[in-house]
């Protein structure tokens, strides 16, 4: 069993100090930097390149949590490691050759996961479990922070959940999008063990408040 890992989604920090920002997650206790990259086709939104990974990777020795919302994913495994991605995860959605494509990420010795939009049914996944280190169930629909979590996320966590004990592999399962100390109660008790939060953490004035309100949240009902 893994215990329950904290990626802030520095898609809500300030960019105009983004070195500064993950400096000060990882010193209120993020256990991984969640880095969103967005192309502008897969979600209408488009931000940070490997460019800005490469620069951002001397403020932390704290893994980097890199979420492709892009299409064509496969061309990107290469870049976004070797400026430093330490887990890599690709949309379900936007991969055509899945099975080739995660067993790249691993061959290129990162944590290879798999993402799921809101409509995307979990049984979609029941092939490429055995593969996977860790799949990512979106909770919005991609492209921006602080949107509301959608409730439903709860029943595809619980079905990922015993999809993976069957299995009985141990893989992550990440939660990402709308994540408060209301709803991480409910995520972790179907099954998750990584929360990715943006807005939550960073409109707080005190990173490590917020960091700890959760972690407390997680393990006791308010
Ligand atoms: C949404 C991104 C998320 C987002 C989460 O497309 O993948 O990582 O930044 O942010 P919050 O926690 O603000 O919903
Ligand atoms: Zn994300």
């Amino acid at each position: 069993m893994k215990t329950l890992m904290i990626a802030p989604s520095i898609l809500s920090a300030d960019f105009s100090k983004l070195g500064n920002e993950i400096k000060a997650i990882d010193e209120a206790g993020a256990d991984w930097i969640h880095i969103d990259v967005m192309d502008g086709h897969f979600v209408p939104n488009i931000t940070i390149g490997p460019l800005v990974v490469t620069s951002i990777r001397g403020f932390t020795n704290k893994p980097f949590d890199v979420h492709l919302m892009v299409e064509n994913s496969e061309k990107f495994i290469d870049p976004f490691i070797d400026c430093g991605a330490n887990i890599l995860t690709v949309h379900y959605e936007a991969t055509t050759h899945l099975h080739r494509c995660i067993n790249y990420i691993k061959q290129r010795g990162a944590f290879a996961g798999v993402s799921i939009n809101p409509s995307t049914p979990v049984h979609l996944l029941e092939d490429i479990i055995f593969d996977v280190d860790l799949v990512l169930i979106m909770s919005v629909n991609p492209g921006f922070g602080g949107q509301l979590f959608i409730p439903h996320t709860i029943e595809k966590i619980e079905k990922l959940r015993t999809l993976i004990d069957k299995t009985g592999r141990d893989v992550y399962i990440e939660v990402d999008g709308g994540i408060t100390d209301k709803n991480i109660y409910d995520v972790v008790r179907a099954g998750c063990n990584v929360i990715v939060a943006g807005h939550y953490i960073f409109s707080s004035k005190d990173y490590k408040k917020a960091i700890c309100s959760l972690r407390n949240c997680a393990t006791n009902n308010l």
